[in-house]
């Protein structure tokens, strides 16, 4: 029995896995299924699809109480994607009314709107960074939407997801660079004071919006309300998980299309198409290379005796190229079948599913119709730059021209 396995040299931060993410699953996947590695503290990986699927079914033993990320979070004090059932249960009866899609339709005129100014602002110039100019704002704005803080604000709170975002592959609070604590605090301080503000209008039946911040502060399950605290932690989560992974997924889904010019032709003239390039960019590129669970129990796999209470990574991005599923998994094609295509793992399996999908999907698919209607000789124009954050596959910069 292998009690620890690294025949694959493989960490989030290691150079190899950040130029070559593709090739170095594909290396775990064939010789080292379940990979143990301590950089930059003690974890397991696993990269075959079957074993993530089945895992991620099984709350019981892959518990998410420790969070999400490499760091132990402290258990049951997180909201919703750090918590098991039937505490998990009752949160997500009771916060998915808020992301139910019927409600995320509603939003659809207003995110024409925006995405058609964003454009406005920018086609004139004929070049731009496809990132910061477009693909950044929009699923921000939407975020300052649904937490009623103003969108002037979005840029404020970019500098913050960031830096969120590359905690989530950290051993813990002491590894933080200050970018990461200054991130953490401004956060904490702004929108300490927003629900405060909020909570007081509420309860002086003060004008107040009926957006996410108002039902988060206001839902009940069983005549229990969430605490601050929990409703603090939830808008953390949401602003990084809501923004930067729909802001990467449209990065994405634009940089493979401008990679293959024949295929943005082929959606200008197979517009129907659009939803499909959604879901193969998401399955291509996971936004998300993968997240954690801890075991409540030990387990042996493929030989590998994993101890209770270790941080297991789930690699989507992985599992979405398994070749045991997929096929051809390492080619782009747009013309893939949409239902077998939205068994890719990028919005996670199971319990934990990802709410925002339906509003991740209709964002994409209004940034890519303005993109195919209004710069449709949209063309790459300089080396693109990767993001920092480990656990976040795209970019961070994206130069492109269009005329
Ligand atoms: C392309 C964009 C997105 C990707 C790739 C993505 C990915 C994911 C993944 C992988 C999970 C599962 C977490 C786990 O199993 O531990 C998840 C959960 C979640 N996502 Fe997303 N997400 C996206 C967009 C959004 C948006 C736009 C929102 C909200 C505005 C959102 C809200 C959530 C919430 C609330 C959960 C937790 C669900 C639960 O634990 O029950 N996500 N997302």
């Amino acid at each position: 029995m292998h009690r620890r396995r690294q025949d694959v040299a493989f960490s989030f931060n290691h150079p190899r896995f950040i130029e070559s993410p593709t090739d170095v699953m594909s290396e775990l996947r064939e010789k080292c299924p379940v990979h143990y590695s301590t950089e930059p503290s003690v974890h397991y990986t696993l990269s075959r699809e079957t074993d993530i699927v089945k895992a991620l079914r099984d709350e019981k033993i892959w518990s998410s109480s420790c969070g999400p990320g490499l760091a132990f979070s402290k258990p049951e004090v997180g909201v919703l994607v750090s918590s098991d059932p039937p505490k998990h249960t009752n949160e997500r009866i009771a916060i998915s009314r808020i992301f139910k899609p019927s409600i995320i339709l509603k939003m659809e005129t207003d995110i024409q709107k925006l995405v058609s100014e964003i454009v406005d602002a920018i086609e004139d110039r004929g070049r731009g960074d496809l990132i910061q100019d477009f693909a950044a704002p929009i699923p921000l704005t939407v975020m300052c939407w649904m937490l009623g803080t103003p969108t002037k604000d979005v840029n404020l709170f970019r500098n913050w997801v960031l830096p969120m975002a590359e905690a989530v592959t950290y051993a813990g609070g002491r590894d933080a660079s200050k970018e990461v604590k200054d991130a953490y605090r401004n956060f904490f301080e702004y929108f300490g004071s927003h629900i405060d503000a909020r909570k007081k209008s509420i309860k002086n039946n003060d004008q107040h919006p009926d957006d996410l911040l108002t039902r988060l502060l206001t839902v009940e399950n069983d005549g229990v309300k969430l605490t601050t605290k929990e409703v603090l932690g939830f808008c953390q989560f949401l602003l990084v998980a809501g923004s930067e992974t729909t802001t990467l997924m449209i990065g994405n889904l634009l940089h493979r299309l401008m990679e293959k010019p024949s295929q943005l032709q082929f959606l200008q003239e197979n517009r129907s198409l659009i939803d499909n390039a959604i879901e193969e960019s998401l399955r291509f590129d996971a936004p998300v290379h993968g997240l954690f669970r801890t075991n409540t129990r030990p387990v042996t796999l493929h030989d590998v005796e994993i101890p209770i209470n270790s941080k297991v990574c789930m690699m989507f991005g992985s599992a979405n190229r398994d070749p045991k599923v997929w096929a051809e998994p390492d080619v782009f094609n747009v013309t893939r079948d949409l239902n077998e295509l939205r068994n890719h793992t990028s919005f996670g399996v199971g319990a934990h599913y990802c709410l925002g999908a339906p509003l991740s999907r209709l964002e994409g698919s209004i940034a890519l119709t303005a993109i195919l209607d209004r710069l449709p000789r949209i063309r790459s124009n300089g080396t693109p730059t990767l993001t920092k954050a480990g656990v976040l596959k795209g970019f961070s910069k994206l130069p492109v021209r269009w005329d």
